[in-house]
């Protein structure tokens, strides 16, 4: 792929993502990589310090009205080539989520962070995703060096493999990021984009924590090998770091 933009940027998966693609042998010509605050993301902007693909993005992604800022820094870099993938990385995972505990704002702040802003992020940059699809020679396929929208899930948003409950914001959030990735998958499909949703595995992260069995360069290698082999069979599927397809 040409180009690439991923959320969440600073710290666990999507750091993760952003140093694997940049020491790729063939890394993308620009990784748009976003972050809230330039000055506590000091791993990612030593990485683009030595990396001229890697273009920082600050953005609090739920300021939503800054979202026109984004597409002009990115449709500056990539001109007539358009955006070939948008990673929805970032997300939230609040604590104390027995329902007892479970709070208003707990259940709107994460379906806002986990849900909302993926959706508009998609709007927003639809026009450059759906230009770099257009570029693509071979119309009847789909992938990654076409054009592809990934959303971050996780395995906690599936209702079928819900068997031990709780979870109240997260589930939510993600299972309804599912059902906003298989609408996408239809309606983009005509227009030539993937769009699929994907579980990381339980990685050790700032949300993982420590009991996890995976770390990040695992998740990350897993996932990067997954996306390269995606084709129009996975659009609209639920899949796993390793390329497993999980039920919804
Ligand atoms: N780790 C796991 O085991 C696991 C399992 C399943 C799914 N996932 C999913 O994988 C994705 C990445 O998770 P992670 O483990 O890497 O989590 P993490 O280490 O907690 O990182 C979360 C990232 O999201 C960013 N973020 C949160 N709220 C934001 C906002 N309002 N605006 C902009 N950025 C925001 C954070 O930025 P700040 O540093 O500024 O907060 C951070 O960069 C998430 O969608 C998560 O749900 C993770």
């Amino acid at each position: 792929m040409r180009s690439i933009l991923i959320t969440g940027c600073n710290r666990g998966l999507g750091l993760g993502l952003v140093k694997h693609l940049v020491n790729q042998p063939q890394p993308p010509q620009n990784i748009f990589a976003t972050c809230r605050n330039v000055n506590k993301a000091r791993e990612l902007t030593e990485l683009a310090d030595i990396s001229k693909n890697i273009h920082i993005i600050e953005i609090d992604l739920t300021d939503t009205e800054a979202y026109d800022k984004v597409v002009q820094v990115v449709s500056e870099k990539v001109g007539s080539d358009g955006l070939n993938v948008l990673f929805n990385n970032a997300g939230v995972s609040p604590k104390f989520t027995r329902l007892p505990l479970v709070k208003e704002e707990q259940l709107t702040e994460t379906y806002f962070v986990n849900t909302v802003t993926p959706i508009l992020l998609t709007k927003a940059l639809l026009p450059l995703l759906k230009t770099a699809a257009n570029n693509y020679e071979d119309k009847t396929k789909m992938n990654v060096n076409r054009s592809a929208i990934i959303n971050m899930s996780s395995v906690l948003g599936s209702i079928a493999d819900n068997t031990s409950g709780g979870f109240y914001p997260y589930r939510c959030s993600k299972a309804a990021l599912n059902a906003a990735t298989k609408s996408m998958s239809i309606d983009f499909k005509e227009d030539g984009i993937l769009v699929a949703c994907l579980h990381p595995g339980w990685v050790r992260t700032d949300m993982g924590g420590n009991n996890a069995p995976m770390d990040v360069d695992s998740s990350v290698k897993n996932i990067l090998n997954t996306l390269s082999i995606l084709t129009e069979n996975h659009t609209g599927c639920f899949i796993q770091h390793d390329g497993k397809i999980l039920p919804w």
